[in-house]
């Protein structure tokens, strides 16, 4: 496992435990070693037929940042992060690239009808029918990255709240593309709300 830069890292539990959404974060940039280890963890989130359809555009520039707000309804917390991340799933791309997704060990015989299959399957459907599909794989990601973000040391906001049709613009992302979320992070500089979550009885039935 490698060390964080800058911070302590943090057990499982406690990085779950501590992250709070965060909406004002310290300006310092974040080192790109720091970035690279977060997705070099959140890489290996698990996917059905491990077809990884996650895509993460970091957006670092100030003016690129100044025109998310905008299109986030001047949602402070996209300006105040050194690093705002757009978790996106483009499964368009997953199938342009399916022979790269098959287990390498697998004889070429095997992957080849793995490749037949996968491509039959989403064939059958619609680009928005996949691109749904593919939106409920990269939602592990985006699970998986805020609880790296927070292990690491650093806190963040997701968010759902900004127009996807003027993001795409402002990035230059194909129009199929599918967001699970902004990701604004950094260094947290303000705490954020207690916990409020249904009781555990609620959610969670034995049988
Ligand atoms: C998919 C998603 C979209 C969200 N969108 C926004 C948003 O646009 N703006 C915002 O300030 N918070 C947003 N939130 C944060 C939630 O309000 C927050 O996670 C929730 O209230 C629980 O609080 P906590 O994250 O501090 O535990 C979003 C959270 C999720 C998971």
């Amino acid at each position: 496992m490698a060390t964080n830069t800058m911070q302590q890292v943090l057990s499982v539990p406690d990085a779950i435990e501590s992250r709070h959404s965060i909406r004002k974060f310290v300006e310092d940039p974040i080192p790109k070693e720091d970035l690279n280890q977060i997705f070099e963890l959140v890489r290996l989130a698990p996917s059905a037929w491990n077809l990884q359809p996650w895509r993460f555009h970091v957006v670092t520039d100030t003016n690129l940042k100044e025109k998310l707000k905008e299109a986030s309804y001047g949602q402070q917390q996209v300006t105040s992060a050194p690093a705002v991340v757009l978790v996106i799933s483009d499964m368009e791309d997953v199938l342009e690239n399916l022979p790269k997704t098959v287990h390498p060990g697998l004889s070429p015989e095997r992957q080849q009808e793995e490749v037949a299959n996968l491509s039959s399957f989403f064939g059958s459907m619609s680009v928005e029918e996949r691109g749904q599909w593919g939106l409920t794989q990269t939602n592990i990601a985006l699970g998986v990255l805020l609880v790296t973000i927070q292990g690491l040391g650093y806190a963040s906001v997701p968010m759902l709240g900004f127009d996807q049709e003027k993001v795409k613009n402002i990035l230059g992302l194909d129009e199929h593309v599918k967001f699970a979320a902004m990701v604004p992070f950094g260094i947290a500089d303000q705490e954020g709300y207690p916990h409020h979550r249904f009781e555990i009885e609620k959610i969670v039935k034995y049988h």
